[in-house]
């Protein structure tokens, strides 16, 4: 089964028992700063799970777009990927543990025809914070999964939780075996042998997380996810996820193109192209900060893969053209973007060669500064600050220092190379929380001036102009927008006039539902208008906004305060930028 016949039946079967199919959020979290990017399908419903009513129902179903970036550094191995489909389905207050069950089973042994016998399950063991989950057991023995197959854990495997806080709770796992021999006596799905793959986590998400400890939330939800290219994989018999149709054939084209065998580099070349594309595809550009940052380093070790196997890097379009091949009946988006993906990705490959250049001029400093002080031996820091900052691997540097009779100190590089990890490991955890937790008290003040601030600039400089990106702090705003032209001191002036006579005028924000048909005939503003499904939320202030938007946002205007523009700079070409503050 190809994965489009995967995703199609899932959707489907879904669809059928009742669930509303909503589009894919972006990779890129919308308005939401403090988030890299999208890690899973739950993510752009957390505002749902806590108890807010979504504008298609109580049960829900989707593929999510998915980056997950912590483990970057082991893609290359037969199993990891920065890149990933989630398959989804929700249920939002609506049936709990024992449909949930009864739908996964179904799903699995009828849909996808998985002989029941191979499929074992784990369910949580209960703790001080909530007792085992006899109902989930008991569920499973319902569908037919005899005692043996059913697994007791507790929170480190079967408790499901984004980071540190928000809407959490016990999960059940499903696991596929692969009929490998047991790894020992124990072996069970924990065991991270590679005999029990999991294949789908459903979490039931009763309680929310905070400093203070688990309170319930308001309502159970249900919450589950199920990766698509590992179902692919194990349905289709293959051991790695580069087997499938969706990699098979550019890891054919990279056998083509190479000059130098190496199965690491053409997986990382393969998975890195692909996860670029997706994020590019959703607005992603290369920089030197946060999501920005991570495509540069994805597009880098690509490049430094390809430098390996020794392809010509004249051929990276074809590369590519392989890629979005492969891709397209998944993410018709992606040949539709093509070129604007070509572009970037070519631009940031040539800025690296650059880089890569410089990197050997820093080597020879660092080389002749060794010489020169009569040492033979390059020292850890010097290895790890070339990998760090110019992208050199250790195995270059060792190579270009054999060459000039030198070698290398690796002995505390391991140890470096993990602090390194662990650091944006903590970093991209706080982000993913920070998220969560984002929609403080002055976020949403700053979610409703950004309305007022795209109206206001509507008015003073023309209806031409339209939002190209948001990014809102606690402490501040930061508005992209379509315009030719420096913005004038006098213009600056007018806009924020113009701002805080409608916050003067405490207007009522009214959240309203609507089919998107109409709220687009009503002049509604709307950034990414793919992202959203048939009924849409769209927030009206009087007669000034009227925008396509998940919220949140103050009751009235008067909440705001005082609007002041900090700074208007240009941002990429026909785009400014406004930093702005609430005093
Ligand atoms: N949120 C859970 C996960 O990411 C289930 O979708 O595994």
């Amino acid at each position: 089964m190809k994965a489009i016949e995967i995703r199609n039946k899932y959707l489907n079967f879904f669809k059928n028992h009742g669930h509303s199919i909503i589009p894919s959020a972006p990779v890129i979290p919308e308005n939401d700063p403090s988030v890299l990017f999208t890690t899973a399908g739950m993510q752009p419903l957390v505002p749902y799970l806590l108890g807010q009513k979504h504008p298609s129902g109580t049960r829900l179903t989707d593929f999510q777009k998915c980056v997950r970036t912590n483990d970057i550094d082991e893609v290359g191995d037969n199993r990891h990927l920065t890149y990933f489909e989630m398959l989804g389905n929700w249920s939002l207050g609506d049936y709990f543990k024992d449909e949930s069950i009864a739908m996964s089973y179904e799903f699995l042994t009828k849909e996808l025809g998985i002989p029941a016998e191979k499929l074992s399950v784990t369910c949580f063991a209960g703790d001080e914070d909530c007792g085992k989950d006899e109902v989930a057991y008991e569920a499973w023995k319902r569908a037919g999964i005899p005692d043996e197959r059913i697994y007791f854990f507790g929170k480190d495997d079967n408790w499901w939780i984004a980071g540190e806080e928000g809407p959490c709770g016990p999960d059940t796992e499903m696991f596929y075996d692969t009929g490998k021999p047991k790894c020992s006596e124990e072996c069970n799905p924990s065991c991270g042998c590679g005999k029990y793959v999991e294949i789908w986590n459903n979490v039931f998400m009763e309680f929310y997380k905070d400093k203070n400890g688990y309170s319930k939330l308001k309502q159970q939800n249900v919450d589950t996810g199920l990766g698509l290219e590992r179902m692919t994989m194990l349905l289709q018999g293959k051991e790695t996820p580069f087997e499938i149709e969706l990699f098979a054939p550019v890891m054919d084209k990279l056998v083509e193109l190479q000059k130098v065998d190496n199965i690491q580099s053409r997986r990382i070349v393969a998975e890195h192209l692909r996860s670029s594309m997706m994020i590019i595809n959703d607005g992603g550009r290369p920089s030197n900060v946060d999501r920005g940052y991570i495509l540069r380093r994805l597009l880098r070790r690509m490049t430094r893969h390809l430098n390996k196997l020794e392809i010509d890097l004249s051929k990276l379009p074809e590369v590519i053209d392989t890629s979005i091949e492969a891709l397209k009946e998944l993410y018709p988006e992606l040949e539709q973007n093509k070129e604007t993906i070509k572009t970037v990705i070519i631009e940031e490959k040539n800025k690296f060669v650059k880089t890569l250049q410089n990197g050997e001029r820093e080597f020879e400093k660092v080389a002749n500064k060794t010489k020169n002080s009569g040492k033979k031996v390059l020292d850890t820091e010097a290895v790890f600050n070339l990998y760090e900052t110019y992208g050199f691997p250790p195995e270059m540097t060792e190579e270009l220092a054999k060459e000039q009779g030198l070698e290398v100190d690796m002995s505390d590089y391991k140890k470096l190379f993990k602090e390194h990890q662990e650091k944006s490991r903590l970093g991209s955890e706080q982000k993913f929380k920070g998220g969560l937790a984002s929609t403080g008290e002055m976020e949403t003040k700053y979610h409703t001036a950004t309305h007022l601030l795209n109206a206001a600039l509507k008015v003073i400089l023309g209806e031409h102009v339209h939002q190209k990106g948001s990014n809102i702090t606690h402490e501040r705003m930061r508005f992209d927008f379509s315009h030719g032209a420096k913005m004038t001191d006098e213009e600056k002036q007018k806009v924020e006039e113009l701002v805080n006579s409608y916050i003067a005028q405490d207007i009522p924000v009214e959240r309203l539902e609507m089919k998107k048909d109409e709220a687009l005939a009503l002049g509604a503003e709307a950034m990414f208008l793919d992202k959203y499904g048939d009924i849409v939320i769209v927030y009206k202030i009087g007669d000034i906004s009227i925008e396509l938007c998940g919220g949140p946002h103050v009751e009235s205007t008067g909440k705001l305060g005082h609007f002041k523009i900090k700074k208007e700079e240009a941002s990429s070409s026909g785009v400014r930028r406004i930093k702005a503050i609430l005093e």
